[in-house]
């Protein structure tokens, strides 16, 4: 009999023959309850592996992943691979309207392929707050050995895992947020895990670095800068980018970036900083950069961040854009897809909004506060089961109206390519992230948005991206093409407001059923809801 992970491999063999010539790498996660106190408290985490973070996956473009994921919690878990684009195969997206949950004591292999892709991206858990105590860990897509990256291979490549952090486990955290409160601003920043002080990066005098910098915090933007070293953007999720020198930068939720330092300086520890943005409570994480010749410590003061506040960021937003020259994942420079001259077939046009139902706190796009279904659509959709949503349930444009709870999907169809506009009436911070996709960020900037905003758009060399951040009272544009079918969802990453309701699901559909558009269902599915007791495949 064929050891277990011979047997997944054939199985994905029959799934997906076109997957067959790429590598497999095999992970099995055994995810725990552990006590952390990366603030000096005590507080329940969530392990795998036993560590927190949890392991890095380090992956080569269209590498298949197989996890498999054992859940020793007394709840149930869920993993989502943020920016990981499960090309035809949003059953493995790990959000509740895609897969089912692992019930406690059960465990769940992903089958994963990353499928033309390269980049820094990152997973956590995607159900409750569950993220607020850990699950999450970073994820690099590095380039096949043939295709040029447009920089030196690095010294070392470190990923930089940094977010606001409550000091609460996550059942509290979420029990606030059931009871229809508000949660209190969050109680510090961690980097990697740990707490202001704990973190040393180790590097040698004249050598360059590649630091991997995610935002996987609960609601604030933080800005990110190394005493007396430059640091210079190479990639953003998964494009390579013009490589521009910044002294600080700004991450905001849901991020990632990479970017190169080089160990110049005379040789001692300096201060790595990570603090939180636009608040007037400033969250401060420190860690070290240490010279491995030195042992003298960091001294001065802290470097400290950008004074103005939405300007400075724009504008530093919009100084990121794409190296057209550089190659992606495939041989071709990136700029070989010319997004701008394609005409948009739809826009859809997202505004947030804050508010109560039926006495309790809620978060909406487009006046309609998302709640889970029984069953994830995607399993709705496959196994044609009525009434869990209905196409329809949202509007493409904000009405202004009330707000209301439904479970929310937008309908779009397979190989269009249209305009997504978010549009921030509100004075935060936003943040949102689109599964199964990169979209080019186009354009953003403060006031309501019209059509003549598009004469400011970039339509040459906008980062493709799939996270972009709204400006409190501003908008931001992209533009998507819609190649891959599917269930994705779209949501804020501001995770209180994702819980309450800011979020719905687009569905990318074609009536084709050719494996070339979407994979069947995997054999291994769970099957819940209404799901349950259905066959993943014909008998
Ligand atoms: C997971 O870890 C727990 C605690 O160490 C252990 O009891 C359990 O057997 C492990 N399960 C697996 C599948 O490795
Ligand atoms: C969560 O935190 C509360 C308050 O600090 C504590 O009473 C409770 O025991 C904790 N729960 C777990 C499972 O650690
Ligand atoms: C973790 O363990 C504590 C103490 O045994 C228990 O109260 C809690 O419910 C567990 N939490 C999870 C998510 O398994
Ligand atoms: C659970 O783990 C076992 C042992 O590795 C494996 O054979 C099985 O396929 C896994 N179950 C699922 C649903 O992935
Ligand atoms: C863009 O990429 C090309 C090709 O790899 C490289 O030679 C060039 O230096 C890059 N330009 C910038 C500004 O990053």
């Amino acid at each position: 009999m064929p050891s277990p992970p011979l047997r997944l491999a054939a199985l994905l063999l029959c799934l997906a023959a076109a997957a067959a010539d790429s590598p497999y790498r095999f992970f099995h996660w055994n995810v725990t309850n552990g006590t952390i106190s990366p603030l000096g408290v005590p507080q329940q985490g969530i392990l795998i592996n036993g560590q927190f973070p949890g392991p890095e996956i380090y992956s080569v473009t269209n590498d298949n992943i197989i996890v498999n994921v054992f859940n020793s919690l007394n709840e149930p878990f869920l993993i989502h691979w943020n920016g990981v684009q499960n090309r035809r195969n949003s059953f493995v997206d790990g959000v509740i309207g895609t897969t089912c949950p692992i019930p406690p004591g059960r465990n769940f292999t992903y089958i994963l392929q990353m499928k033309d892709q390269i980049g820094s991206f990152f997973y956590f858990p995607s159900l409750a707050m569950q993220k607020a105590a850990g699950g999450f860990g970073g994820i690099r897509i590095m380039s096949r050995p043939l295709i040029p990256v447009p920089f030196g291979p690095p010294a070392d490549d470190f990923t930089l895992l940094i977010g606001d952090w409550y000091k609460n486990n996550h059942t509290i955290l979420r029990r606030l947020l059931d009871r229809g409160k508000k949660l209190p601003f969050p109680h510090g920043v961690l980097i990697n895990g740990r707490g202001p002080g704990a973190t040393v990066f180790t590097v040698d005098q004249g050598k360059t670095y590649r630091l991997r910098i995610c935002n996987v915090g609960f609601q604030n933007s933080l800005n990110f800068r190394i005493q007396g070293h430059k640091m210079k953007v190479v990639e953003i999720e998964g494009t390579h980018t013009l490589q521009i020198s910044y002294s600080s930068l700004d991450i905001h939720l849901g991020q990632c970036m990479s970017v190169l330092i080089t160990a110049d300086q005379p040789p001692r520890n300096y201060y790595v900083v990570a603090s939180t943005r636009f608040t007037t409570q400033v969250l401060t994480n420190t860690a070290f950069l240490k010279y491995s010749s030195s042992n003298t410590p960091a001294s001065g003061p802290l470097p400290g961040g950008p004074t103005t506040q939405i300007d400075w960021s724009l504008n530093q937003a919009r100084s990121l854009r794409t190296n057209l020259t550089a190659s992606g994942p495939r041989p071709n420079p990136q700029g070989s897809y010319h997004y701008g001259m394609i005409k948009t077939v739809k826009t859809i046009r997202l505004a947030s909004s804050a508010g109560q139902v039926n006495g309790k706190q809620r978060y909406a796009l487009n006046s309609v506060s998302f709640v889970a279904p029984d069953t994830p659509m995607k399993l709705a959709d496959y196994f044609k089961i009525g009434g869990v949503y209905r196409l329809g349930s949202i509007s493409e444009a904000p009405s202004g109206a009330g707000i209301y709870t439904d479970t929310s999907v937008l309908g779009a169809d397979y190989r269009t390519f249209i305009e997504i506009v978010f549009e921030n009436y509100e004075n935060i911070m936003q943040s949102y992230h689109l599964a199964g996709y990169s979209f080019w960020v186009v354009g953003m900037d403060g006031g309501q948005w019209s059509s003549n905003s598009r004469n400011q758009y970039n339509l040459r060399d906008a980062v493709s991206r799939c996270t972009v951040q709204v400006y409190p009272k501003s908008w931001s544009a992209i533009y998507i093409a819609l190649d891959n079918v599917g269930m994705w969802n779209l949501r804020s990453e501001f995770w209180a407001r994702q819980y309450l309701g800011q979020q719905t699901y687009l569905r990318v559909y074609t009536a084709s059923t050719s494996l070339r558009d979407e994979y069947p269902i995997p054999k291994n599915a769970r099957l819940c809801g209404r799901a349950r007791g259905r066959h993943t495949r014909p008998i």
